[in-house]
């Protein structure tokens, strides 16, 4: 008996129709994304990483867990942009993660270098792919993200909000006692102290929670949603969390790559819509193949609308910082 080998087989374009996947930066949230998005078998993954070996021995093991898990993707680890190109999907964790008594913002100088130069290394070799960014301070560095690649609006999403929903939703099951398969939350505005959680979108199995709980214990929820990052590193000292926002990555990442059309809260490049012009902001999306199809326009209160305006202060405040920098913006290069 012969066998051809993938590598034989190579020419022969039309058999090879996986999907493709790099997630750069292969620290604690890069490789929980990658090891769920395997087992989903969203596509072949590649994993990387400045520091040499880490890459390579995260998608080894990963690679080595598909024979038990039953997952049938190809995972490989890499220093070189030249092995992500072509990739459908590139998620960028890249860069430094808050430790206790650092807020996301403290993260800006270093992290906007490290996404402005991991954002044109992919452009060249994936011209064509979505990019999902995840690095803190998270509206920033979309914002970064999208000005260096020069990509439309529906090719550079920001994952925020699927994280702080989730932490939304778990408080209020806890609370509860109910299945967390019942309750949906969404968290909107910017990734920082400032986002604004909305009770009235929040509901158990189709009932909104302000029917369900006293004004007080939903004040604690959203105070807790608000904190839950801080609340994490807290308790870790050395990090931040990283299997939620794994997970919350690989729900975004499964909608683009399967096309399914989800309606979830993303970081989203606005030109109007909540009237926010020009800026990132997490609003309801629907995902799908091509990255975001549309933006969702809820219609807010006048108090949540004012929750929405305080967050985009917040966002501004970033988005001059790095406006300040060089980062070798695509349309002045
Ligand atoms: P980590 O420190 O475990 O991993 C970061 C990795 O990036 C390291 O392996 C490091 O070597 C690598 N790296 C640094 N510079 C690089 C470069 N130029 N090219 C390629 N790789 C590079 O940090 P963790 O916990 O994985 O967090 C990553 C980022 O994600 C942080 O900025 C964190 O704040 C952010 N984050 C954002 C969330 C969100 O909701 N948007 C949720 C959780 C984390
Ligand atoms: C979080 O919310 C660090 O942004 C990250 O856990």
């Amino acid at each position: 008996m012969r066998w051809s080998s993938r590598e034989d087989r190579h020419h022969e374009k039309k058999y090879f129709k996986r999907k493709k996947l790099t997630v750069v930066g292969s620290g604690n949230v890069g490789a929980t994304a990658a090891f769920l998005a395997a087992q989903r078998e969203l596509g072949d993954v590649v994993l990387l990483d400045v520091v040499d070996g880490i890459p390579q021995g995260k998608a080894l093991d990963m690679y080595e867990a598909s024979p038990i898990l039953g997952y049938d993707v190809q995972v490989t680890g890499t220093q070189l942009y030249e092995d992500t190109a072509g990739s459908d999907l590139v998620i960028i964790t890249a860069g430094m993660a808050r430790k206790p008594g650092m807020s996301r913002d403290d993260l800006l100088a270093t992290n906007v270098k490290i996404v402005a130069d991991v954002t044109r290394k992919i452009v060249k070799h994936s011209p064509h792919c979505v990019i999902l960014v995840v690095t803190n301070p998270l509206d920033a560095m979309v914002y970064t993200a999208k000005q260096v690649s020069g990509f439309p609006r529906e090719r550079v999403i920001g994952m925020a909000g699927v994280l702080d929903s989730a932490r939304m939703r778990s408080f209020i099951a806890g609370k509860l006692h109910v299945s967390i398969s019942d309750v949906s939350a969404f968290v909107l505005g910017g990734h920082g102290d400032a986002m604004v959680p909305l009770p009235r979108y929040a509901t158990v199995a189709g009932v909104p929670i302000t029917e369900m709980m006293s004004e007080q214990d939903i004040q604690a929820i959203c105070e807790r949603t608000a904190k839950g990052g801080a609340e994490i590193v807290q308790l870790l000292k050395i990090g931040s969390a990283f299997y939620a926002p794994g997970a919350a990555v690989v729900e975004m990442a499964t909608s683009i790559l399967k096309d399914t059309g989800r309606i979830l809260p993303c970081a989203a490049y606005l030109e109007g819509e909540y009237g926010v012009h020009g800026y990132y902001m997490g609003v309801p999306c629907r995902l799908g193949g091509g990255g975001l199809q549309s933006v969702v326009e809820l219609d807010l209160t006048v108090d949540e609308q004012a929750s929405m305006d305080a967050s985009l202060d917040a966002v501004k405040v970033l988005v001059k910082q790095v406006d300040g920098l060089d980062i070798g913006n695509h349309f002045t290069t």
